[in-house]
Order: C-alpha cells, then structure tokens, then sequence
C-alpha cells in the first residue's frame, strides 16, 4: 500500500526540523513540492534549503505541482474551503496515481506541525474517503508558529494554570477580552488586534518568525499598536507577503491568588 508521511517542517528556520522529520523524509521515494506563485519564494526557498540540507538519499525523486487556488466568488467561506478541498484531493489522488508505485511513499513538507490550521491532513482524508488510491498516512509532529513566537518573546504561553485560546483574526472580536486570559491569534489579515480597546492587555508580535527577517515586538497594547502597524506594513510592502501571529495577554501569574 502507498504511504504518505505528512512532515511538520517548523516555520522558517532549517533548525526547526526534528530528528524524526529528517528520517521520514529520507525514508520516502518522493517529495512532493508545492508551487505557491512567486510572492511566496522565500517560503519555497525554505523548503528547498531543508531538502539540500537533510535529504543525503539521493534515490528520491522530487515531483513538483500546482496548488490549485481557492474560489471564493458566489459561495461562503466554508463553501468555498469545502471546494478547494475537494479540488485538491482530486490533484493529490492524480499526483498519488502518476508518480507513486503502490509499494512506494511520498512525503509533504508541511510549515509548522501539521495538526494546526494547515489541511493536508483532512485533504488525504478525503484521499481515503474516496477509496480509488488504497492508502496509510503517518504525521511527523513540527515547531508551530506559536512555539516560535513565545520562544522569542522568551514568554510562557499560559499563565499558571490558566487556559489558552487559540483563533483568527477574523474571531478575536467575539472572544477578547473575556473567556481568555491569553489568546493567540493567527491568520489575521485584519490586524483586529488594533480593534481591541483594553489598557490591560499586554501584545507579543511576531513576523517571519524563524527566518533572517523576523521582527518581533511586544508591550501595552495601547502603546505599541500603531508601531505594530506601521512596521507590518512596511514589511508587507517590501517582501510582498507577510506572516504573523501575536499573543494577547491580560493579567499575570497569581493575580488571582485569595
Ligand atoms: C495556515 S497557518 C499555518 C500554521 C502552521 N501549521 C503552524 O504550525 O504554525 C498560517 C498562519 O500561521 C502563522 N505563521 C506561520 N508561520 C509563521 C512565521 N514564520 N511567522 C509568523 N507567523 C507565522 C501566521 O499567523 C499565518 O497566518
């Protein structure tokens, strides 16, 4: 049966990759590479360094694809998430079929750890689901964004014992402030932290976490927001692209102590 290794690859910085990963991608007869369009090259670079860097079997073969893009006209969010999945399960099944012998495997390089906000995992589902290409998958854990930026904020990311919550930017204003003392808010193309009119909160920023360019910045969000603005969109402006992710806190360690 084919086997797919979904391999968390951390988020930016070669080093990120565990021990575990560098074995399953080795252990694969091919590497599957997304082509994502060129405003994304250095994510791309990334992933060509890891495989420089790691991969000494040189019976692998690299199979590069198209990533088809989702439509988002004439149908809501999840519709149209919903159909991209379809779509690219139907590209994985073609890849699976053309490029794998039925004994043979194939791994993703998947940023972060591939259980958080990322689809690879329910699109090979999909894969199964529609039994054409029998099929076993394994999931190699990765870095997350989350770990990178409280690494280099050298923060906890809870408060002792107190929870955390993690969500979009398109969520944050239905739960902050609130039900969280610390929220960790991605995928937000909003900026919705610049929304929030707490003088408690506290914010630890981070973009292009793990990589030569990452820029981090934190303190009251009342103080730092517009600064926090201001260099994301210089940043965008120049790299034409941006990742970024941020920690909202309120309160401290025993605060609520009797
Ligand atoms: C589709 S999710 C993928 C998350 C990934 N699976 C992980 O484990 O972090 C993409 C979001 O992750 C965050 N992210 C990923 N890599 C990042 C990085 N190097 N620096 C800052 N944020 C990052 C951003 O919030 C971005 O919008």
């Amino acid at each position: 049966m084919r086997h797919i290794h979904i391999v968390g690859i951390g988020t930016g910085n070669p080093e990120h990759l565990t021990v575990q990963a560098i074995n399953a991608l080795n252990a694969a007869n091919v590497i599957l590479v997304p082509s994502k369009g060129a405003a994304k090259t250095e994510l791309a670079d990334v992933r060509r360094d890891i495989c420089q860097r790691y991969i000494t079997n040189k019976t692998i073969r690299f199979v590069d694809y198209d990533v088809p893009s989702r439509q988002i006209a004439d149908r809501s969010y999840v519709q149209s998430v919903d159909d991209w999945h379809e779509e690219i399960s139907a590209t994985y099944e073609r890849l699976f079929l053309e490029h794998l012998a039925e004994d043979e495997s194939a791994a993703f390089l998947v940023w972060g750890d591939p259980g958080l906000y990322d689809s690879t995992l329910r699109i090979i589902e999909r894969v199964t689901a529609r039994g054409k290409v029998p099929l076993d998958y394994s999931i190699i854990p990765g870095i997350t964004s989350i770990q990178a930026l409280t690494a280099s904020h050298r923060i906890p990311l809870n408060l002792v014992g107190k929870p955390v919550q993690i969500t979009t930017g398109r969520r944050l204003a239905e739960s902050f402030p609130g039900i969280a003392e610390t929220a960790v808010v991605m995928l937000d193309g909003e900026q919705a932290f610049s929304k929030i009119v707490d003088p408690d909160a506290y914010i630890y920023w981070g973009a292009y976490l793990g990589t030569k360019d990452e820029i981090i910045i934190a303190g009251r969000l009342a103080d730092v927001s517009e600064r926090i603005l201001a260099t994301r969109a210089q940043a965008r402006a120049e790299h034409g692209w941006i990742m970024d992710i941020y920690l909202l806190r309120k309160g401290q360690d025993f605060d609520d102590r009797a």
